[in-house]
């Protein structure tokens, strides 16, 4: 098929880029820069260094490249930047969709997989998370994902021949096996990211914000998803889209991990002593977060290939390791 990744010189989308040309695919990217790395894309794809809002050059990059599927990773991220500046997420991720979706509409291109998260959910009344739950998020930046999932909703209503995948990432965490990309944020928020630079002493110390959760050590559990893994299912879920349908998954593990657990397996991984400061609990963080991804096995056949931590960390060490600067080096 033909993809155009928006999004695709980021963390995630860099990886789908290159797993969607492993499997015979021909990729465009489309991406501002704005938090993304133009050495993050695979040589053998198209790059157009273009912001989603721009509706008529998207449109012409569509019709020009004839584009079968869109895969869309584009937006930002920060969930306390979002809380700061709620107007930049509803403009970027929710406007920027609209625009996107306009410029899909008019080059006749109504095939979608969009990335959305599990912060649609908000504080889930039980775990694991099914995708029957109600969605409740609890920051700007959930709920400007959770508009694009109704925005979605309401134009594959309205337009038949329109399939789209709404897929809500749990925590994605890890580097490609091969060395060849990796996680490169400014500032880093993910936890093995900031775990690891603190190896490399890039850090004096990691905060871990409470200890007195209802868990078994104290602190939250979250649901760590291999990027490799995540990416797979994203292929597999463009290959089953067909017209008319509407999908949503949860995409995790199906298991959850201590921010203590990730500690320990970062120190077994580098065989470097972390220094930790202990802080009050943060509002707004759940105790535990993970996923229920039966529904994805059971309708599309994926599971995570990575379910153990020492294996997910290593690969985000071998990244950080050799490229201590990023994609600086
Ligand atoms: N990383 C996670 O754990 C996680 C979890 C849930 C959901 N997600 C979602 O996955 C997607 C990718 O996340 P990531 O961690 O790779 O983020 P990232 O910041 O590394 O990548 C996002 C990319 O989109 C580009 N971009 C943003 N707005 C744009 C615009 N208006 N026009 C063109 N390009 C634009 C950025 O320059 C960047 O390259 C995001 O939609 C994010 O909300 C990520």
């Amino acid at each position: 098929m033909n993809v155009l990744v928006p999004g695709g010189a980021g963390y995630i989308g860099s990886h789908a880029v290159k797993q969607l040309i492993e499997s015979g695919h021909k990729v465009v990217v489309l991406d501002n820069l704005r938090r993304g790395h133009g050495q993050a894309v695979h040589p053998d794809a198209d790059f157009h260094e273009v912001d989603l809002a721009d509706t008529p050059v998207v449109t012409d990059l569509l019709r020009e490249y004839a584009v079968d599927c869109v895969m869309h990773f584009a937006a930002l991220a920060y969930v306390g930047e979002s809380v700061a500046d709620p107007l930049a997420y509803y403009h970027n991720n929710t406007a920027g969709t609209i625009s996107l979706l306009r410029a899909m509409d008019a080059a006749g291109v109504r095939r979608m997989v969009f990335s959305s998260t599990c912060a649609t959910y908000g504080e889930p009344e039980q775990t694991p998370i099914v995708e029957t739950m109600a969605q409740n998020p609890i920051n700007p930046y959930g709920w400007s994902k959770w508009c694009v999932e109704r925005i979605l909703r309401d134009y594959g209503a309205a337009n038949r021949d329109f399939a789209f995948a709404a897929l809500r990432y749990f925590n994605v965490a890890g580097c490609a096996a091969d060395g060849s990309l990796g996680e490169d944020h400014d500032p880093e928020t993910h936890l093995i990211p900031v775990v690891l630079r603190a190896a490399l002493g890039q850090r004096s110390a990691i905060s871990v914000f409470g200890t007195d959760y209802p868990t078994p050590d104290g602190t939250c559990i979250r649901d760590y998803v291999h990027v490799e893994d995540l990416c797979d299912a994203h292929i597999v879920t463009m290959k089953a889209l067909q017209p008319g349908e509407s999908r949503f998954y949860n995409l995790g593990i199906g298991k959850g991990y201590s921010v203590r657990e990730v500690i320990e397996a970062a120190e077994r991984v580098t065989g470097t002593a972390i220094p930790v400061e202990y802080g009050p609990r943060r509002p707004g963080d759940p105790a535990v977060l993970f996923a229920d991804a039966t529904k994805v096995r059971q309708e599309l056949g994926w599971r995570a290939r990575y379910t153990d931590l020492d294996a997910i960390v290593a690969t985000a060490w071998n990244w950080f390791r050799n490229h201590p600067r990023g994609y600086q080096e």
